[in-house]
């Protein structure tokens, strides 16, 4: 089944939000398979947004990043990494609706507390990044499966 790599960025630990965020995935059905808090370098940071280097927000972009420690997990379900997405709101929270996570707790786009994998081919790499290049996900069962899948 389908894995994404979901972050709560500095902005989203100062915050406080760490506990909200996660009970939204955890509400909607899916399963916390991985998990941990790292204040990552500048240079994994960079890595992780290499695709947007070059943009005039990306110096910015890497030092908030690695500006303070981040949650770093994996999610795992039905369709996860295109739900995520959609739970999380659209990449500027001034466009996202009303309840998103960016939606409800964001403003600017450049302190929108959460990131999502954009595709399934990105969240192999991501994961690989942050939790190593062996599977670095848990594997278990839920009993509460049965009354979240058909
Ligand atoms: P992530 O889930 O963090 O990858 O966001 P995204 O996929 O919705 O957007 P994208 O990958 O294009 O951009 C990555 C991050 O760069 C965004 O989440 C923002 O924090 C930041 N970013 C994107 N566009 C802008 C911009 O125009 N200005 C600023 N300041 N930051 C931006
Ligand atoms: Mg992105």
């Amino acid at each position: 089944t389908e894995q994404t790599f979901i972050m709560i960025k500095p902005d989203g630990v100062q915050r406080q939000l760490v506990g909200e965020i996660i009970g939204r995935f955890e509400r909607r059905g899916y399963s916390l398979v991985g998990m941990k808090m790292v204040h990552a370098s500048k240079e994994h940071i960079e890595k992780h947004y290499e695709d947007l280097a070059g943009k005039p927000f990306y110096p910015g972009l890497c030092n908030y990043m690695s500006s303070g420690p981040v949650v770093a997990m994996i999610w795992q379900g039905k369709d996860v990494v295109k739900q995520g997405r959609a739970l999380l709101g659209a990449t500027n929270p001034l466009a996202s609706a009303p309840g998103t996570i960016r939606g409800d707790f964001a403003i600017d786009v450049g302190r929108n507390i959460c990131h999502g994998s954009d595709a399934v081919d990105s969240a192999k790499k991501e994961i690989a990044l942050w939790f190593g290049a062996q599977d670095g996900a848990i594997s278990y069962k839920r009993a509460i499966d049965q009354w979240i899948y058909e």
